[in-house]
């Protein structure tokens, strides 16, 4: 697909069969384990056709070459055996918690060497990057919405020989191309905004370096982290409406995030898009729009927040983020979630539904109602 169209056309057009006679225009579902030989497929660890759509779609979304995997955490992990024995992996304090606790994991067996990093200091990253095999950014960072400077860590992590990976998954390819800003790999849990339906587990990873997708494609082989034919053909139908869902919810969290500044029962409201966020700038600058994520601070903890949770009834109390039905989810009930997650935090993820009505349903929540 050529370059000179925009993202959200990109998103519509790439990713599908030749237009010649007779083609469908979507590559189809492909249950196949197995391929005649001696083509370039052979077998479905290696790829499938509808899984080689998905790759080609995000390829080109964010500019370098997609490796597809069964979930966000297979790619999490895929990634990771790119770092040398007991090489230094410089990750922030908190961050998405499978992420966080693998790596704990990883560091406590001495695989890698943990470093972390307060992702609130601006200073902190760029600090710990001496010696460093892997530099690890989330931005923004789940649930606490810490935007880091790509551009920045990238400088820093190269400059100490490291490579840097972003996970992407809260902005999307639509609002964020770390590649763009320099970074070796994008990481995405597919999962969330890019399959969008809250109807499948995938992930991706997406590099410029041909050795380094080589390396990636073959951790996804041996780890057996193959994505199934009917979720890449999910991802990839999911990815299609993309740049509306996300023009919806974007709009929609904005307006909830200066609602709830002033609201009674909210201590804090966490989202870059707001002027005053300690991330606004840099979010401003490094992507194209502040997402469909936000978190607030309810006053009075943990036993308010989870009876916020208990009285939505537009709003979906589940886990997970990206889909079209509007989630709220207080993180520190994860007895993995980082300590320093207040416990009052909810993190809420902005659906496509009315918007009106998703305020009135988290104000009535909020006062109890
Ligand atoms: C930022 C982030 N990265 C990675 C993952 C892992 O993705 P998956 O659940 O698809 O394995 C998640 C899941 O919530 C996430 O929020």
């Amino acid at each position: 697909m050529t370059s000179e169209w925009a993202p959200d056309s990109r998103v519509v057009a790439s990713g599908r069969p030749p237009r010649v006679p007779d083609a469908p225009l979507n590559t189809p579902i492909v249950p196949a384990s197995s391929f005649h030989a001696e083509g370039p497929l052979e077998y479905a660890r290696d790829g499938t056709p509808t899984v080689a759509a998905l790759e080609s779609l995000l390829g080109d979304l964010e500019g370098g070459t997609a490796v597809a995997f069964s979930s966000g955490m297979a790619a999490v992990n895929a990634a990771l055996d790119a770092v040398p024995a007991g090489g230094v992996v410089v990750a922030p304090s908190r961050s998405y918690t499978g992420t966080a606790v693998r790596l704990r994991e990883l560091d406590s067996v001495g695989r890698i060497t943990l470093r972390t990093y307060a992702a609130d200091d601006p200073t902190a990253l760029a600090a710990a990057c001496s010696g460093a095999a892997l530099v690890w950014i989330e931005t923004p960072i789940n649930p606490t919405m810490e935007v880091t400077d790509i551009a920045a860590a990238v400088r820093a992590g190269h400059a100490a020989g490291a490579f840097v990976l972003v996970d992407n998954t809260f902005a999307t390819p639509l609002r964020q191309l770390p590649l763009s800003l320099g970074a070796d790999i994008s990481l995405h849990s597919v999962t969330k905004f890019i399959g969008g339906h809250s109807d499948l587990l995938m992930g991706a990873l997406i590099t410029r370096d041909a050795d380094l997708a080589e390396f990636l494609r073959t951790r996804r082989v041996l780890l057996g982290a193959a994505p199934g034919a009917l979720e890449a053909y999910l991802a990839v139908r999911g990815a299609r409406t993309l740049a509306l869902r996300l023009d919806r919810s974007e709009g929609t969290a904005m307006r909830l995030a200066q609602s709830l500044t002033s609201h009674p029962a909210v201590e804090r409201v966490l989202y870059p898009g707001l002027p005053d966020d300690p991330g606004h700038q840099i979010a401003a600058r490094q992507s194209s729009g502040f997402g469909s994520m936000l978190s607030i601070i309810v006053r009075g903890g943990a036993e308010a927040a989870d009876h916020v949770c208990l009285r939505v009834q537009l709003w979906t109390y589940a886990t997970s983020l990206g889909g079209v039905e509007s989630l709220i989810e207080r993180r520190r009930r994860w007895p993995a979630e980082a300590t320093t997650v207040p416990e009052g935090l909810l993190r809420l993820s902005v659906g496509i539904e009315n918007p009106l009505d998703l305020w009135r349903d988290l104000d009535a929540a909020l006062r109890g109602g």
